[in-house]
């Protein structure tokens, strides 16, 4: 146990017209800061998770939390990115600044404005994290990215697209009781399944309901060694962390594999001591279904071809023995990309404090996991999380 999340705050997620990423995290570090109960001047090191690339104009995005309040100016702050794990990979800025002994309290945010391009200029922005000199043709953006390895997975295993719809409908019937998520209504299983004027394929196998949307959010972390997060209101302990980088070529690895992945679960659960039905639940980087599905296999909870077992036996279902994703996910709570990682944190904080919102909490989290993803399986985040006390 090496650090702890002792404050957080998390804003509705969705098409925010009227927010920019500057009053998004102005929001969330105020928000994060007061829920911790320190003063702005505590803190002494700053990370701010974007990844950008042409969403906004503003690229240049440390400062902006700086606007949060006068004595956070002098502050040494860092914009870091790595594509969709960008929020994991600022939190892990901030526990190896602790480490380090640089800094006593970190704020973390995590931002992204998506909303200000459509569809088809999102995914122009997104595809830059492919393997750009050979991906980057790819039609329909990323979705082209997870079109392939969809297509691919059913080659080698079968048409799962019951098992998809399956994933979609366990997603969007999370998020509608998840108040921060952008989609909070549930979608029938038929609609999931079939295509249809509202629900087109939009890559390979995989339709709209497949995907995560385009979205506007932020969210916030406050991270303390251990011996300050004791006499804290609220201490959210890390028990692992790992981080795995794989190839970023897709030709270089057999990419329904999700080797990285799988090499980051068991170096997490290694360094917990932990199974991985030990833990009372998994907030999973669900950004298209297919991910979810090949991500049953990378953590350990089914054999490779066979993860479409968890969902058709229910084992990931909220009541289900490893519920994944009961925030909703990044299918129902939407992917602002630079926020989902903290956004993962801070849903899993909040269940094991017992304070997630209403309907949103599970009876029984005193263990929970987070996996966060960036690229194709390439840039892979683990975070094995606990109560302080
Ligand atoms: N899931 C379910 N419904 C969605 C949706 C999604 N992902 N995205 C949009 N919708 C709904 C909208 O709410 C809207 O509903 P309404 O008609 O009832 O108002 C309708 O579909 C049309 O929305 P629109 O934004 O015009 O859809 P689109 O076809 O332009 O975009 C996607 C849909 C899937 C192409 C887009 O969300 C996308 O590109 N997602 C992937 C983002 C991505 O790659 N992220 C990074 C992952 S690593």
């Amino acid at each position: 146990m090496t650090a702890c999340i002792v404050g957080w705050s998390h804003g509705k997620f969705g098409k925010l017209d009227g927010e920019t990423s500057e009053s998004l995290i102005v929001k969330a570090a105020t928000e994060a800061i007061a829920h911790a109960g320190i003063e702005p001047k505590d803190v002494d090191v700053i990370y701010v998770g974007n990844m950008n690339g042409g969403f906004v104009r503003q690229e240049f995005h440390s400062s902006l939390a700086l606007q949060a309040h006068p004595d956070l100016r002098f502050k040494p702050s860092t914009r870091v990115e790595n594509a969709c794990a960008t929020g994991s990979a600022a939190i892990h800025m901030g526990l190896n600044t602790l480490a380090a002994g640089k800094a006593r309290f970190v704020l973390v945010v995590g931002v992204e404005k998506m909303t200000e391009l459509n569809s088809a200029q999102a995914g122009e922005v997104l595809i830059k994290a492919s393997y750009v000199a050979e991906e980057a043709n790819i039609e329909a953006g990323f979705a082209g990215i997870f079109g392939k390895i969809t297509s691919a997975y059913f080659q080698r295993y079968g048409d799962k697209s019951d098992a998809l719809a399956k994933i979609a409908v366990k997603a969007h019937k999370n998020g509608a009781k998840n108040p921060f998520a952008h989609f909070q209504k549930e979608f029938a299983y038929e609609f999931c399944r079939t295509p249809s004027d509202k629900n087109p394929f939009v890559a390979g196998p995989l339709k709209r309901t497949d995907c995560s949307p385009v979205t506007d959010g932020a969210a916030a972390v406050v991270l303390t060694d251990v011996g300050t997060a004791l006499g804290m209101k609220q201490a959210i302990a890390f028990r692992a962390t790992q981080h795995v980088n794989d190839f970023l070529p897709m030709s270089k690895r057999d990419i329904i594999k999700f080797e990285g992945p799988a090499l980051a679960w068991k170096r997490a659960l290694a360094e917990a001591k932990l199974d991985l039905l030990d833990l009372s639940f998994v907030e999973s980087h669900d950004c298209f279904t297919s991910a979810e599905l090949i991500e049953y296999e990378a953590m350990g909870l089914a054999a490779p071809g066979e993860g479409e077992k968890a969902i058709h036996e229910g084992w990931v279902e909220r009541d289900g023995k490893l519920p994944v994703n009961v925030s909703g996910g990044l299918k129902a709570k939407g992917h602002p990309v630079g926020a989902t990682g903290v956004s993962m944190h801070v849903m899993t904080a909040m269940q094991l404090h017992g304070s997630a919102p209403g309907a949103l909490q599970l009876p029984k989290a005193k263990l929970g996991g987070v996996f966060n993803m960036g690229g194709a399986a390439v840039a892979n985040y683990v975070s094995i999380l606990e109560p302080l006390r």
